[in-house]
């Protein structure tokens, strides 16, 4: 009998190939990067796909899926998946949830550090021969207040290293009941609280009606004076006008930008013209340690699944 064909067209770690192939159950095409026009042909022949950020599964890709059963995204986010289109034919969505966060965390640490020290706009400045000591004095962290909006995997983690700062800690998530934030010992407070009071923001929650422009234009006078604002969650967030427009006026006192509404972020944008606000290319999850257990992570659920049917996801 013929093995069923697992598509891989995003880039994923060889651990996660490796997998799949010792499993012997499946037929890999993997291509690192694959067009749309690719994706579209080859997609009527899969049963199962993997995919990172790049690959959209939309309706109409959707429907040319007909033998499609699973798709995996290797990652947290699957905004890039029609999930009503793909339960409507009775497709199993997932995700590999766990594998990055600390990374991530870590990624928004950097920002924030960035942002204090005013790394990236000192370096380029010594890349181009100038010697700007006194333009470049920055602030402690010590003693400064963060505010984290979200506090799942991603979040916890920045709280523990917020704290390991001796910053002082406030959270907001209204999701997770206080009880199970206890060891985390930090200061939950409501939104509008983070926003009159932190020096730092970050935001590690999904992108959703209630956090879309969670700093928006309407609200940038409610924030403490100089604040930095920090996301490596989804791009929008934060409204991307909002923030050039309130770094430009002096309320923002920075921002450290990791994901964008537009991916690639555009060729204009009110983003490049300010050096206080400091652009990654979604780079959170880009290490080679989170990104060999998230391609472990998903490989294991596409096995589980042609096994015994297991969907696993969180
Ligand atoms: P998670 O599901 O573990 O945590 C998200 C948290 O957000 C949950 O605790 C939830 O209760 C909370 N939340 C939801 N709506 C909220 C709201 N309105 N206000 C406050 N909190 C709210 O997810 P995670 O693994 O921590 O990931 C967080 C985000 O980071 C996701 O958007 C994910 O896609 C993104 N991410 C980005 C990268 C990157 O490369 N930059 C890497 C991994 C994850
Ligand atoms: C995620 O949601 O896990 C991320 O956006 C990470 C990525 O795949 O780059």
């Amino acid at each position: 009998m013929a093995k069923p064909k697992i598509l891989i067209s995003d880039n994923l770690d060889q651990d996660g190939v490796d997998i799949l192939k010792a499993s012997g159950l499946f037929e890999i095409d993997y291509r690192k990067k694959t067009s749309r026009e690719e994706l579209e042909a080859v997609i009527p022949e899969v049963e199962g796909l993997i995919i990172r950020s790049a690959s959209k599964v939309d309706k109409a890709l959707i429907e040319k899926a007909s033998k499609l059963k699973v798709v995996i995204r290797a990652g947290v986010g699957v905004d890039n998946i029609d999930i009503p289109a793909c339960s409507q034919k009775g497709i199993v969505v997932m995700n590999a949830p766990a594998g990055n966060s600390i990374s991530t965390a870590e990624q928004a640490i950097a920002l924030m550090f960035a942002l204090a020290r005013k790394v990236p706009q000192a370096h380029a400045s010594m890349k181009d021969k100038k010697w700007e000591k006194s333009k470049f004095q920055g602030s402690q962290l010590t003693g400064k207040t963060l505010g984290v909006i979200g506090l799942g995997r991603i979040g916890k983690e920045v709280v523990k290293r917020g704290k390991g700062l001796q910053m002082q800690v406030l959270g907001f998530d209204p999701y997770i009941p206080s009880e199970h934030l206890t060891s985390l010992e930090i200061d939950l407070v409501p939104i509008d609280t983070i926003l009159k009071q932190a020096d730092f923001i970050t935001v590690h929650t999904p992108l959703t009606d209630a956090t879309r422009g969670l700093v928006n234009e309407k609200n940038l006078s409610l924030l403490k004076p100089g604040v930095r604002l920090i996301n490596c969650a989804r791009g929008g967030i934060y409204d991307e006008a909002a923030i050039a427009k309130g770094v430009k006026e002096g309320i923002i006192g920075g921002a450290g930008l990791d994901v964008f509404v537009e991916e690639p972020l555009p060729a204009t944008s009110p983003l490049y013209d300010h050096e206080d606000i400091v652009l990654t290319p979604h780079l959170g999850a880009s290490t080679d340690e989170a990104q060999i257990e998230v391609a472990k992570e998903t490989a294991e659920s596409m096995v589980a699944y042609f096994k015994n049917g297991v969907a696993r996801n969180s």
